[in-house]
């Protein structure tokens, strides 16, 4: 059996509904079972004893996690902590999702998996130290970083970005940022196929989409894509900002492409372009 936790989620919900298209009976949790209590987790998973875990339950609000790191440690840390705890005494495999915000951004060139983290944010520190208590209680984990994830389900950028276009004329997008979007569908077929063929390619691995950008380029193909579907009905002006003209609580990495050689080669994983992945995602909402 499979136990999928976060099936609420942006994530969690996207490949709840990969593995019913697959056919692959899964049990399901979010909030209901808290991953941060551990004979909340037993009392659930001893009713099915799962084979494998894949988790995307988490604290994620990256801002506000400044102000009760406490709390975000709770649900990245524990949480993750207790999850390889159960699962190294059933003999489990756990899928555990982390972030590109475990790097401090210095880099100009793809981070790998080699590469030293140095979170610059709360919500960053929290999610490495989950990854390292992972790998600490747990040799039969897959950490997966990814980064700029948007789907149809939840928050996220491109979300707000399209409900931005039709409110405002005008809207400014830090420009000074460089990344990798990942459209959740990709990222969740990879995982379903992974689970079925029953990997046992251990270790931390980095996915996103293909390529290179800044969040106002990615606001800019968003626009243009919408507009061409026939999706807006106004024109916007969309203007290039610089993160010291925009400032948030939490501190983001300036650069933070992730490299996907690993994946791909121990983990047969597929990374399509991220801006055929936009499309995909723009004609299906
Ligand atoms: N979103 C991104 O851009 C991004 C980028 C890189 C990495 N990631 C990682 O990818 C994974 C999935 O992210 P996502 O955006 O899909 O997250 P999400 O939409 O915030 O979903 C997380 C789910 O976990 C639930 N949850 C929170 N605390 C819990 C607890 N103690 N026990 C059980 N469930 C709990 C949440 O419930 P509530 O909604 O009630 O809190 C929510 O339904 C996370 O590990 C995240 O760190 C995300």
């Amino acid at each position: 059996m499979i136990w999928l936790i976060g099936n609420k989620g942006m994530l969690g919900r996207e490949i709840g509904e990969q593995f019913a298209a697959a056919g692959i009976p899964v049990i399901a949790s979010d909030r209901e079972v808290d991953i941060a209590d551990m004979s909340a987790i037993e009392k659930f998973a001893s009713a099915h004893n799962p084979e494998w875990i894949v988790n995307c339950a988490a604290y994620t609000a990256v801002d506000q996690a400044e102000s009760e790191e406490d709390i975000a440690a709770v649900i990245n840390s524990d949480g993750p902590a207790n999850l390889a705890g159960y699962a190294a005494k059933t003999g489990a495999k756990l899928i555990h999702l982390s972030t590109d915000y475990v790097f401090d951004g210095a880099k100009r060139s793809p981070y790998t998996e080699d590469d030293k983290p140095n979170p610059q944010s709360a919500y960053g520190r929290t999610k490495l130290d989950g990854e390292r208590r992972i790998i600490d209680a747990l040799p039969r984990h897959f950490i997966i970083r990814t980064a700029w994830l948007y789907g149809p389900y939840g928050k996220n950028f491109a979300a707000t970005m399209l409900r931005l276009f039709s409110e405002r004329s005008e809207v400014r997008v830090v420009d000074d940022q460089s990344g990798t979007p990942t459209y959740s569908l990709g990222l969740a077929r990879n995982i379903v196929d992974m689970v079925h063929s029953d990997s046992d390619k251990y270790g931390i691995f980095h996915y996103t989409d293909d390529g290179e950008t800044t969040w106002y380029e990615f606001a800019r193909e968003i626009y243009t894509i919408a507009r061409g579907l026939g999706m807006l009905a106004k024109e916007v002006e969309i203007l290039p900002v610089t993160t010291l003209e925009y400032p948030t609580p939490a501190k983001r990495p300036q650069y933070s492409v992730l490299s996907k050689d690993k994946i791909i080669r121990e983990l047969g994983f597929t990374v399509a372009d991220w801006k055929t992945n936009l499309r995909a995602y723009l004609e299906r909402v």
